[in-house]
Parts: structure tokens; sequence; C-alpha cells
């Protein structure tokens, strides 16, 4: 028995997760190892493997392993012998376009050299193709991005070009709302007011658990998804809608408040220029944006896909009120 099991686990393909103490690679993660059967194991790639969250993976069933971003040979090594790897940066640990370039650089050659069969590259789409350079309505940052998250991770894309890769363009994640501070703000008079600029139009959005399950879908289509782009949402809604739901999940008062771009980039927080720029996208371009993502694709590859309300049921208690 026991050597039938061990032949069962060295039958099964092999994903290397980065990001697998993250959102994204940590659906992905829970994904594979929520599915004993299925034909795929866990290798969770980590700069910290004593980590919690790493831990708390490796007691499920996956291989930790360590490695760094910046460090092509150790990612070579945590790459080698996987049949796949999930391929993902984390902007905001940096905020620099160019270092997102490096690291993504960096997993490409890693997936190249250890001969993976199938790379899913997490993306976005390039902004600046959305305007003309002499566009005034946001300003340039970082010199030469609108979006640098956006951007740098599709200048991205060419590094995996010659690989067997899938783009998989990932949509703004509900969870921000606790985990990035971007929920709505008590009021003076007990309301909660949720100050964004993103006029009436529809933000596409995605719970982030979701992501992951996506991506594990892909992998399980085997090559169908190789060489293609996938954009993935959980639903499409304006700001007053997704305000509504909030007030009946939550048994508070949210009112939408629309900000212009401006304004919001002018908040001062970190990142405020960046997201100012970003929901400014999401508003002018919603047909462009909403048109790369389709529900229907998120759906088949994870029919568990939740919409906002059922991502709102299950999240809520995090939401800081
Ligand atoms: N928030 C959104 O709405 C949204 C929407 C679409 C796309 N995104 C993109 O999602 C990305 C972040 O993904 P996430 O939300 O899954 O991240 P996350 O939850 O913040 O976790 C970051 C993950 O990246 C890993 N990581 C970071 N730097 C690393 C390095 N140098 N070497 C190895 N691993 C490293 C961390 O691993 P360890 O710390 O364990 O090493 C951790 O697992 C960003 O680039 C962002 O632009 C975000």
């Amino acid at each position: 028995m026991q050597q039938l099991e061990v032949n069962i686990v060295a039958d099964r393909k092999l994903i290397a997760v980065i990001g697998a103490t993250g959102s994204q690679g940590g659906g992905l993660a829970r994904a594979i190892l929520s599915d004993p059967a299925g034909a795929f194991a866990c290798r969770a790639i980590t700069r910290n493997p004593s980590n919690e969250k790493a831990q708390a993976l490796a007691s499920k069933g996956a291989e930790v392993v360590k490695a760094d971003l910046d460090d092509v040979a150790g990612l070579e090594e945590a790459f080698a012998g996987a049949y796949g790897a999930y391929c993902v940066t984390n902007f905001w640990e940096h905020f620099s376009g160019e270092k997102e370039k490096e690291q993504a650089k960096n997993m490409a050659v890693a997936a190249k050299t250890a001969g993976v069969k199938h790379v899913i590259w997490s993306t976005l789409e390039d902004t600046r193709k959305l305007m003309a350079p002499d566009d005034k309505r946001m300003p340039f940052l970082q010199e030469k991005y609108r979006v640098p998250h956006f951007d740098a991770k599709a200048e991205s894309d060419a590094y995996f070009a010659g690989l067997p890769v899938t783009f998989l363009v990932t949509s703004f994640y509900w969870d921000n709302l606790y985990a990035f501070g971007l929920g709505p703000k008590k009021a003076d008079d007990g309301s909660y007011r949720w100050v964004l600029p993103m006029g009436d139009k529809r933000l596409a959005g995605i719970a982030a658990e979701d992501i992951g399950k996506a991506a594990y879908g892909i992998f399980k289509a085997g090559s169908k998804y190789i060489g293609k782009t996938v954009g993935i949402a959980g639903e499409f809604l304006t700001l007053a809608q997704m305000a509504g739901s909030l007030s009946k999940g939550l048994g508070v008062r949210v009112n939408y408040q629309a900000v212009a771009p401006d304004a919001y980039r002018g908040f001062g927080f970190p990142g405020a220029d960046e997201l100012g720029n970003m929901f400014q996208v999401y508003r002018d371009f919603e047909k462009e944006v909403v048109g790369a993502r389709s529900v229907e694709t998120a759906r088949a590859l994870n029919p568990q896909l939740l919409t906002f309300e059922q991502w709102l049921t299950k999240y809520k208690s995090k939401i800081p009120l």
C-alpha cells in the first residue's frame, strides 16, 4: 500500500508555485492540495520556508522550497523537475516597474532552463496602448509608465513569449477592501463613505482566491491554453452596485462617492498616484478592460467562482468597520 501511494505521488505532475504564501499562488496551492486525487502536486516557493503560511501548505502535503525572485540560480533549482510553474511578481513590495521586469525575466529564464512544460504568467494589460503618448489625462509615472504595475507586467510578457506559456490577465481583488485599505471609511454621521475615482463605470473584480483556482483549471486543461491569453473576472459591477451590496451585507449605510482621478492621486498615501491612474483606466476604458476579461471563462475554469455577494458573505468579517 505504501509503495502504491509513493508511486501515485511520483506520477503526479509537479507545479512550482511562486507566491504560494500570498493570494494568487496561495489560491493555486490550496486548489492543488485540496484535490489529492488530482493529477498535480504542489511545490510551494517562498523566501522563508519556516513562515506560518508555508508551514500550513506543508502540513497539507506541499513540498516547500526556498527561492528568491532576485536570484535566477535559486529559481532554476526551484523549478527543476517541475511540469508547471505559476509565475507572479509582487509590485507592491517595491513599487518599481523596473524591478518587476527583472524578477519576471528571472522566472522566465529559470523556467526555460528547467524545461518547464507549462508556465502561467500572471500579467495585466499595457495601459499605455489605450492612450496617445501626448494624452494629458493622467501623468506618466516612473518616467515611462501610465500604470507601472500593469505596464511592467505587460512588457514582461516578452520574456515569456518563447515558452509554453499562458498569459493570465487578472482583475481587481475584492479582498483589497480589507487587505489593501481600499474599503469604506466611517463618516462623522455614522455612515460609511467609499471614495474612489470610478465614476459610474464597472470595475472588473474577482475574489483573490479564485485567481489561483482558475490557474488550476488552466493547468488541468493540458495544452488547451498554452500560447493563449486568458482574462478572468468574477463580476463587472459599478461601485454604486457594490456599495448597495456592502450596505446590505455589512448592515451599515455605505455610500459610494466618486471623486476626480486628480483628487485621488493627490490623497498622498503611498501608491495614490499609481492607484489613481489605475482606477482612471478602469473608468475611462471600461469597454476595453471589461472586454479583455471574461466571467464565463473564469467560471468554466473554476466552477466555484464567487460573485461579489458570495465573496462578501464569506469575507465580510474581515472588512474593518
Ligand atoms: N491587489 C489586486 O487587486 C491585484 C489585482 C491584479 C494583480 N495584482 C498583482 O498581484 C501581485 C501580487 O500577488 P499577490 O496578491 O498574490 O501577492 P501577496 O498576497 O502580497 O503575496 C506576495 C507573494 O509574493 C512572494 N514574493 C514576493 N517577493 C518575492 C521574492 N523576491 N522572491 C520570492 N517570492 C516573493 C511572497 O512570498 P514570500 O514572502 O513567502 O517569500 C508572497 O507569497 C502584484 O504584482 C499585483 O500587481 C494585484
